[in-house]
């Protein structure tokens, strides 16, 4: 069964694909990523990631909800049918569900933590704090899992309730007011940025590359990154590629993702980096950056809880933006597959991902380094999600470039792209060689820092092969029925 529901315009895929890049992959993750690995040479190879790699896979995974009008899980099945291959390949619908179902678990309660500091900013309470009083006060957020147990429910809760109105009246509607905001937002805090704190550093320290600067697992991160703030590989750009119109282009709007998502990162740097370091702090804090060392220069400077507040609501718009593309891949497939209404498939994933978030809570506290989750797995529950999804993510942008280059007939795929025959020979070749050889690149570094995880990772693996190999089994052998 098909959806048939298709966004209000020609350019909302765009609005909603954006709204769904930038979060806090460019607002939380991208400053203190590139803040701890050394600055411009982090930006050139994520840069350099998301032209020769991010946008091919886009490109292919929009074209596969696009051609397919379903859900990611129904949407691979249609088209394994459709294009008479193997339904094993039904497996990138199944991971990227499952990546959405993980992510939205840890994302909401993180999310959380900036609805605290909006709190705490437009309050007041952090006004004239010291670095000590502000690093104690995050330290005692994450050290209280009802505190983040109550901020992680009302992120969730006012997620689904945006994708439970539907796609056009909640989440076509909500976009349109939320991410102009953001963009306006966004502008005030860097001229703030400009005006209180020193631009010019933080320029030189984006913008100066020395590529022995970055590491190994710095070139790693910067590719992982690129995947994470383009939503690749997780079902959601597949989802809303199902409601695009069938008139706008792939490239030009694949293209235009990612030159706003990676504009939003570098602006939002900037205005960080600026009162990061017109505050004379530190600009390698970690995933701290944000919830401790800019409330921090916020705290220090003219006017900064207002600011602050209004960086935080920003934010969490900006999240939110984000987490509602994680639901909507399940929320879907559970509409089509067991005739759910809209309302009830939101519930369900959501209560299902809110239940899993707790062990992100737990992870914090409870059960944090010392407590016997640790010491059986060696790492806290958050990290153990976390390192799934940095798998999952990978491997189906991988899946969903070697569907796209190999397994789909050229002539129909140029159809579905209307472009000319020189774009189409490039993205080919990057989609069949380029992104395959760069992602399991990635992908193989990753297995052996993963040490302990080895085991459960082959584990997952195995049981994600052995259910698509089982699934084709089934398939193959009804059709010799
Ligand atoms: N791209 C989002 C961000 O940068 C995160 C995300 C990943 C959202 C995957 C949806 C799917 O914050």
């Amino acid at each position: 069964m098909s959806t048939h529901n298709v966004w209000t315009h020609k350019g909302t895929f765009l609005l909603a694909a954006v709204g769904s890049a930038v979060g806090l992959g460019n607002l939380w993750r991208f400053p203190y990523l590139t803040g701890e690995n050394g600055g411009g040479a982090f930006i050139l190879v994520y840069a350099l990631t998301i032209f020769a790699v991010g946008i091919p896979i886009l490109i292919a995974e929009t074209m596969l909800g696009r051609n397919s009008r379903r859900s990611p899980i129904m949407g691979m099945r249609h088209l394994t049918v459709t294009h008479r291959t193997s339904r094993a390949w039904e497996s990138i619908g199944w991971l990227g569900a499952t990546s959405a179902f993980l992510i939205l678990s840890f994302y909401s309660v993180i999310a959380g933590w900036a609805l605290h500091y909006t709190w705490q900013m437009l309050t007041g309470s952090l006004a004239g704090a010291d670095a000590e009083t502000i690093g104690a006060g995050f330290d005692a957020l994450l050290a209280s899992p009802g505190l983040l147990t109550l901020y992680h429910t009302l992120f969730i809760i006012a997620s689904g309730l945006i994708v439970g109105m539907g796609i056009h009246k909640g989440i076509e509607s909500s976009l349109r007011i939320m991410m102009p905001s953001l963009f306006v937002i966004l502008l005030v805090v860097l001229a703030y940025g400009i005006a209180n704190g020193d631009f010019g550093a933080a320029a030189s320290f984006l913008f100066t590359f020395n590529i022995a600067d970055l590491s190994l697992e710095g070139w790693l991160q910067a590719m992982g990154q690129s995947f994470f703030t383009l939503s690749l590989g997780m079902g959601a750009i597949m989802a809303y590629g199902a409601y695009m119109s069938s008139e706008a282009s792939l490239t030009r709007t694949a293209i235009a993702i990612a030159i706003v998502d990676t504009a939003v990162a570098m602006v939002a740097g900037l205005a960080i980096f600026s009162l990061v370091f017109g505050a004379d702090l530190a600009p390698g804090q970690g995933p701290g950056l944000m919830f401790v060392t800019l409330p921090l220069a916020f705290a220090e400077m003219p006017f900064g809880a207002l600011i602050g507040g209004v960086f935080f609501i920003l934010v969490l718009g900006a999240a939110i933006s984000s987490s509602i593309s994680l639901i909507e891949p399940v929320a879907a497939y559970l509409v089509e597959r067991f005739d759910l209404t809209r309302p009830q498939a939101v519930f369900a994933m959501v209560v299902a991902s809110w239940a899993l978030g707790l062990l992100t809570v737990v992870s914090f506290n409870l059960w944090a380094e010392g407590s016997l989750f640790h010491a059986l797995f060696g790492r806290s529950a958050f990290d153990f999600i976390e390192l799934l999804t940095n798998i999952f993510m990978p491997l189906g942008g991988l899946l969903i470039a070697l569907f796209a280059g190999w397994a789909l007939t050229p002539s129909e795929v140029m159809k579905e792209m209307r472009t000319s025959e020189t774009w189409f020979t490039a993205w080919r070749f990057l989609v069949r060689f380029v992104a395959p050889a760069a992602v399991s690149f990635v992908f193989l570094r990753t297995i052996p820092q993963v040490d302990g995880y080895l085991i459960p990772t082959i584990g997952a693996l195995v049981i994600v092969g052995a259910f698509a190999a089982g699934r084709t089994f089934l398939t193959e052998s009804s059709q010799e029925q």
